[in-house]
């Protein structure tokens, strides 16, 4: 069976964690599609040109444990604006979708880009405050000093520079189903993403 789930949204909009637990309840694969842009942002960090990183992603460059950093967050929103990074890796992204057994992917461009024929498209989003605390106490639990002012801009600048972006920029899908996390716990949200892709499943399934 091949059912393959795009989850898009701001950053900290809480997809990764939707998209991990819905991911393990139906035993489907999971690919985080920003991890790629950060693991060529931490490269960048360590002075290797961008395109060429992107083309010579590595499985273990994902594994370096610096990149869920705020700075390499930046970086990665900024070597994502670079049309050759995006082309080396849509290759990956479409190939993972297609795995059978079912497959996630989060990011930015998965149901308008990376797989526009998704069985099932989200756009995952909140309140930028409400973003921002969560990704505050996400970062000063793995021991990065900073402030919630600090976050905040950070991810607002990213938002900005992925909404504004000439090649794929973050937008909902048309036939994307809105889900605001502002107000729903990660329980509630992940139920009603859950639920919807039940109702979207062969009934083998
Ligand atoms: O976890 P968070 O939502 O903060 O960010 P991420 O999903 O790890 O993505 C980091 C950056 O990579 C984003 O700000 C985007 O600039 C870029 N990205 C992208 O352009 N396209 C994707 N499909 C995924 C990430």
């Amino acid at each position: 069976m091949m059912f393959t789930v795009a989850i898009d949204g701001p950053a900290a909009a809480g997809k990764g964690t939707i998209s991990k637990a819905v991911a393990a309840h139906f035993g489907f694969d999971h690919l985080d599609t920003g991890l790629l842009y950060r693991a060529v942002g931490a490269r960048v960090l360590d002075g290797a040109d961008a395109t060429e990183a992107a083309l010579a992603l590595s499985p273990e460059d994902l594994e370096a444990s610096n990149l869920r950093s705020a700075e390499v967050a930046q970086m990665a929103s900024q070597v994502a604006v670079i049309s050759e990074v995006r082309a080396a890796l849509v290759t990956f992204q479409r190939e993972f979708a297609r795995r059978p057994g079912g497959a996630v992917l989060d990011g930015r461009d998965i149901g308008t880009v990376i797989c526009p024929a998704a069985d099932l498209k989200f756009f995952v989003t909140a309140r930028p405050e409400i973003r921002a605390r969560r990704r505050y106490d996400e970062l000063r639990e793995k021991g990065e000093e900073t402030s919630l002012d600090t976050v905040l801009a950070d991810v607002k600048a990213r938002d900005d520079r992925d909404m504004n972006r000439a090649d794929a920029p973050l937008k909902p899908a048309t036939d994307a189903v809105l889900i605001d996390t502002s107000d729903l716990s990660i329980e509630d949200a992940v139920d009603k993403v859950a639920r919807l892709i039940r109702d979207q499943l062969p009934p083998s399934v």
